[in-house]
């Protein structure tokens, strides 16, 4: 069976080279330039030895968690790996349309590639409202490649303490601007897994890049 890394047009060119790690901002600097060490680290060492299964970027929108992400997975499939791109919601949708007999469009391949290709690439990671089958779901994927210690790179703009979020008082649940926390859209038992699984990339606190580009451009 040939698997595509099917990474989506608007990644294609996305790489460690055209990623800038805004030397202009010693507070951006900082955090990208250190996501980008861990980052590169792991796509260089993926194979030899099992230190690390994977790689958990968290932060807000635009910071470049899926160019690095993706960066990542082309290093891999250069270097012989084979490794798969998956939009979250849209896999979610396939899986869902696979059990509908009604459908007739059922894409069991998309859930067994997710489950049993080298290297994962879950982008946009609980981004959907969450429902008991979506929680099921994204906890058996999950599980399964953690029980068959396979690679897992995932992106979030959810929130964790363990991602370097402020932890709040409680719980862990959403804050009173409707933030919400990773734990509250894939559940406790997956969040688990993932993060013995990966190390943790934060951009959180970076300004969103297509917002700056947008600025810069009516500038012009
Ligand atoms: N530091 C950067 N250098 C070069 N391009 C960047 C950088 N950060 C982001 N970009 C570009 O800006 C766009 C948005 O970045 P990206 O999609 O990686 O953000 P994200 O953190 O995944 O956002 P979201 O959470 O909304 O999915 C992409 O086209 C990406 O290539
Ligand atoms: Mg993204």
């Amino acid at each position: 069976m040939t698997v595509h890394a099917n990474i989506p047009p608007l990644f294609r060119n996305a790489s460690f080279e055209n990623f800038n790690t805004r030397p202009d901002n010693p507070v951006a600097n900082r955090a990208l330039s250190h996501a980008v060490t861990v980052a590169n680290s792991f796509a260089r060492e993926y194979g030899y030895g099992a230190k690390s299964q994977g790689l958990l970027f968290i932060g807000d929108p635009g910071t470049g968690k899926t160019h690095l992400a993706v960066a990542v997975i082309k290093r891999l499939i250069q270097r012989g790996f084979q490794a798969v791109f998956f939009d979250y919601q849209n896999l979610l949708e396939r899986i869902r349309s696979s059990y509908d007999p009604a459908s007739g469009t059922g894409d069991r391949g998309a859930y067994r590639t997710a489950l049993d290709c080298e290297v994962l690439l879950l982008d946009d990671l609980g981004a959907h409202r969450v429902t008991d089958w979506v929680e099921d779901t994204v906890t058996s994927l999950i599980t399964h490649r953690y029980n068959n210690n396979k690679a897992i790179i995932t992106t979030t703009n959810l929130r964790d303490p363990e991602g370097g979020d402020a932890p709040i008082p409680g719980g862990l649940q959403s804050d009173v601007s409707g933030r919400y926390y990773l734990t509250e859209r894939i559940g406790l038992r997956a969040r688990s897994r993932l993060f013995e699984m990966c190390r943790t990339i934060s951009t959180r606190g970076v300004e969103d890049y297509r917002i700056r580009k947008g600025r810069e451009a009516a500038q012009r």
